[in-house]
């Protein structure tokens, strides 16, 4: 039976009371009695010693260390005179003076196999458990307890139901102990051999490690039954146990063999590697890495983030997907431009000459540009205005704004603003994304790979309306506020970035899309767009020799002359900017490329009679004088985001009611219009209206109209329809009207006036009330044209049909139509 005291101390610790010092006998003995004067204990006595920890099983073998002076004396007397002692459990095991109250009044009866004195005076005792006793009363009189017991018999009969019970304890106890690291392989044996039930309860119980007090209520059932049933639910509750720590023991050892194993293949990979000569893979990157994080220039926080970030790397396998994501990032931020450039101080007068060198014309633009300049150069920290050129395609916002980047010495970045939805293609996607990226802010700094440089912030009236993934033109909004922007945030960085140092300037065709509190934020200037002879200029001197070049062409080879130009820019071309022009002028040299690289000639002088053969019919036809020859028609001014243009409107009438049939796309305010010009009409023809139907007509029906800018040109076309006098064909007109016949002034001027300028137009006829705007048109077209100034719209009459409004008539003839 030996093997359960070696197999009680591999499975529970617990080595009983342990060494105590005892500070007295539990009775009152005579102290230095003489143990042989003792008094005899009578029959039914037995010397007890009580347990602090622990609780003896009958059957089972347990080592003891006693320590009070009444166990120690209760041992020694019990060992050489080979008596029983009565083992009991203290309800308090701290408690070191016993009383009878002090115990259980159940224990077992056990003997000392062995004494031993340890040579510091310690006892230890190796004690068997044979019966369960139950005490009767104490007694008195000895330098121990010793108490009158009674032994509890329990017989056993195999029952079916104590049977099943005892094999499923069997068979629980056999997975517990396999479930339990370093278990002795002979007590799975020992157990299956256990014959009586009880004495298998009580093995299992005293295997276990819970408290002595569950112990002790197992001890005290004496059924079987009963027993067997409380160990079985204990023993439940421990497998249970064991079973979930297993599992987690197994789990982190198998993440841990596998880490090692990865750590084994690298390592290994690293060595043939080096056998192979290219070693120049992770380990080398990393140092590269590593030097250049410390090479950037970051400011300190920064530099501590990306630092803990390296650190991660290194640890990382470098082949899984976050090693490479990693590094991206790491890549990112060393890439990125930190450190302060020193300024190049500005010099107004060089700037002036770059921006003179690259644009014709646009002197009061430039002036605004030298003015901002002049205020940096005086206050470089200061926080100037945001400048936001505002006007159609191709009048040189873009090209005016790397000439001030130029002029300033910076580099220039354009970052495309058009249809940008989401606010993370501004302010970049969160690393947890795939293949998340920095917002084009970032990017566009480094690509400019400065943070002082000039950014353009192109079509920023296209910027898209914020929706569910948040507005990108709040998140502009802080790039351009120079309180926020030198701790500007990108989302994929996430540490701040300072740029505050960049000159930021904003491009659009239109004001009123811009978002108010970003337009508040900037200084906006216009650009309306060039006449014909402001485009020749330009061609001359840019358009022609950029052309030149992109073609191969020597300045020698070929010659346009300015008729041709002119041919160019009013038969093919119809926009405010000059961008189709010099696609057009790239077409021709084009073709003349040709010829030359052919050899069929050495070079080649263009009038304009040439260009018909190399670009086919004009594009733009006169349409002026085949349109308005007739009655019902008028020339309208129009403002569109692409520059101003010129509108027909047509009127015509069918036999009917007097009704008004408007068709051309017209929004609701150009509708109201038709309707109020209409009206007014009725005053001067009245009767003769009810029998028939007015259409009236905008063609070009692609592009919307709207606005009540074409009163004018409505009334006065339903007029000429109705007296059948044609409105002068050289006459172009814009004004609201209002029912009493007054014009009311109108936005526009300057794009208007460039447009009818542009389409041969020879007289402007606009509202008294907008004279002052003329002063915004250039001086050289305000030259070429005529202006008719209207309060009334019988002044539009009077010049436009050279009738006398009193004298209207309608025409008989005219309503037969
Ligand atoms: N005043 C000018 N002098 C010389 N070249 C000019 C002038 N205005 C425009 N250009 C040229 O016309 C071309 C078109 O100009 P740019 O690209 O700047 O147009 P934009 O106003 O930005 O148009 P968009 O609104 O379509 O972007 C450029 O090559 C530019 O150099
Ligand atoms: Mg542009």
């Amino acid at each position: 039976m030996n093997i359960w005291t070696g197999l009680k101390q591999a499975l529970t610790g617990n080595e009983g009371g342990g060494p105590v010092t005892a500070s007295g006998p539990v009775t009152a003995g005579e102290p230095g009695e003489d143990r042989s004067a003792l008094r005899p204990l009578p029959d039914d006595a037995m010397i007890v010693i009580p347990l602090r920890n622990t609780v003896l099983f009958p059957g089972v073998m347990s080592p003891l260390s006693i320590g009070r002076e009444a166990s120690v004396a209760a041992a020694q007397e019990a060992a050489s005179a080979e008596k029983p002692i009565c083992f009991l459990l203290q309800h308090d095991a701290e408690k070191a003076d016993i009383t009878p109250d002090d115990v259980h009044w159940v224990g077992t009866a056990g003997q000392v196999v062995r004494y031993v004195t340890a040579p510091d005076g310690a006892h230890h005792l190796i004690i068997q458990g044979q019966s369960r006793v139950r005490v009767l009363e104490f007694l008195e009189g000895w330098p121990f307890p010793v108490a009158r017991v009674a032994t509890i018999e329990s017989p056993e009969t195999m029952t079916p139901e104590i049977e099943a019970r005892f094999l499923q304890l069997k068979e629980q106890s056999a997975e517990a102990i396999k479930l339990l690291p370093n278990v002795n392989e002979e007590l799975a044996g020992v157990v299956q051999q256990i014959s009586s039930p009880g004495l298998l309860a009580d093995m299992v119980a005293n295997l276990m490690d819970v408290k002595a007090e569950e112990k002790q209520t197992v001890l005290e059932s004496f059924d079987a039954r009963q027993r067997l049933d409380m160990v079985l639910e204990m023993l439940g509750k421990r497998v249970e146990v064991l079973r979930l720590s297993r599992e987690i023991g197994d789990k982190t050892r198998k993440e841990f063999d596998e880490r090692q194993r990865e750590h084994v293949l690298r390592e290994q990979m690293r060595q043939i590697q080096k056998e192979l000569g290219d070693d120049d893979g992770s380990a080398a990157e990393l140092e590269e890495l590593k030097k250049c994080v410390e090479e950037a220039g970051m400011p300190e926080d920064t530099l501590k983030h990306a630092r803990k970030e390296l650190k991660r790397l290194e640890r990382m396998s470098d082949s899984g997907g976050e090693y490479s994501m990693l590094r991206t990032y790491l890549e990112w931020l060393t890439e990125l431009p930190w450190k302060a450039q020193p300024q190049q101080a500005i010099d107004l007068s060089e700037a002036r000459r770059i921006l003179d060198e690259d644009h014709y014309g646009l002197e009061k633009i430039k002036r605004r540009i030298l003015e901002y300049l002049a205020v940096r150069k005086l206050n470089p920290e200061g926080k100037s205005p945001i400048l936001c050129f505002v006007g159609p395609p191709g009048v040189g916002k873009t090209s005016l704004g790397q000439s001030i980047a130029r002029a300033t010495g910076r580099e220039f970045q354009r970052v495309a603003l058009g249809g940008t939805h989401d606010e993370a293609e501004i302010r970049g996607h969160r690393r947890t994304y795939i293949g998340a990226l920095p917002g084009n802010i970032i990017q566009a700094v480094r690509r400019a790979g400065s943070r002082s440089g000039v950014m353009m912030l192109d079509e920023i009236d296209k910027l898209g309306a914020g929706g569910f993934h948040g507005d990108p033109s709040s998140a502009l909004l802080e790039v351009l506020d120079p309180e926020q922007n030198a701790k500007f945030r990108d989302n994929y960085l996430g540490v701040d970035y300072d740029l505050s140092q960049m000159m930021f300037i904003a491009t659009a065709n239109v004001l009123d899309t811009i978002p108010g509190p970003l337009r508040d934020r900037m200084e906006v200037i216009q650009l309306p767009g060039y006449t014909e002879e402001e485009k020749l200029e330009i061609s001359r001197r840019y358009l022609l020799k950029r052309q030149l070049d992109a073609n191969g062409l020597e300045a020698g080879q070929v010659s346009l002359s300015d008729e041709a130009i002119r041919e160019l820019i009013a038969g093919y071309t119809r926009e405010a900017g000059v961008r189709n022009l010099e696609r057009e002028i790239g077409s021709v040299f084009r073709s003349v490329a040709m010829r030359i690289a052919e050899g069929s000639v050495e070079s080649v002088a263009l009038d304009a009679g040439d260009l018909h053969a190399i670009l086919g019919a004009r594009k733009f036809e006169n349409e002026l004088a085949q349109r308005t020859s007739m009655p019902g028609v008028a020339t309208g001014l129009a403002w569109t985001p692409v520059g101003g243009d010129i509108l027909f409107v047509e009127v015509s009438k069918v036999p009917g009611s007097g009704k008004l049939i408007l068709t051309g796309q017209l929004g609701d305010v150009m509708k109201e219009s038709a309707q109020a010009a209409m009206t007014l009409a009725k005053g001067y023809f009245d009767e003769a209206l009810e029998k028939v139907d007015l259409h009236v007509h905008v063609p070009a029906g692609a592009t919307p109209k709207d606005g009540p800018s074409a009163g004018v040109a409505m009334f006065l076309a339903l007029v000429s329809l109705l007296s059948g006098k044609p409105v002068r064909a050289d006459v172009a007109m814009t004004g609201e009207i209002s029912l009493r016949g007054l014009v009311l002034p109108i936005g526009g001027v300057k794009e208007k006036v460039l447009a009818a300028l542009r389409a041969g137009i020879k007289t402007v006829m606009l509202p008294k009330r907008n004279e002052k705007d003329l002063e915004d048109v250039p001086e050289e077209a305000r030259n070429q044209l005529e202006f008719v100034f209207l309060e009334n719209v019988e002044d539009a009459v009077a010049c436009a049909m050279g009738v006398d409004p009193g004298g209207l008539s309608m025409q008989e003839d005219r309503l037969a139509a």
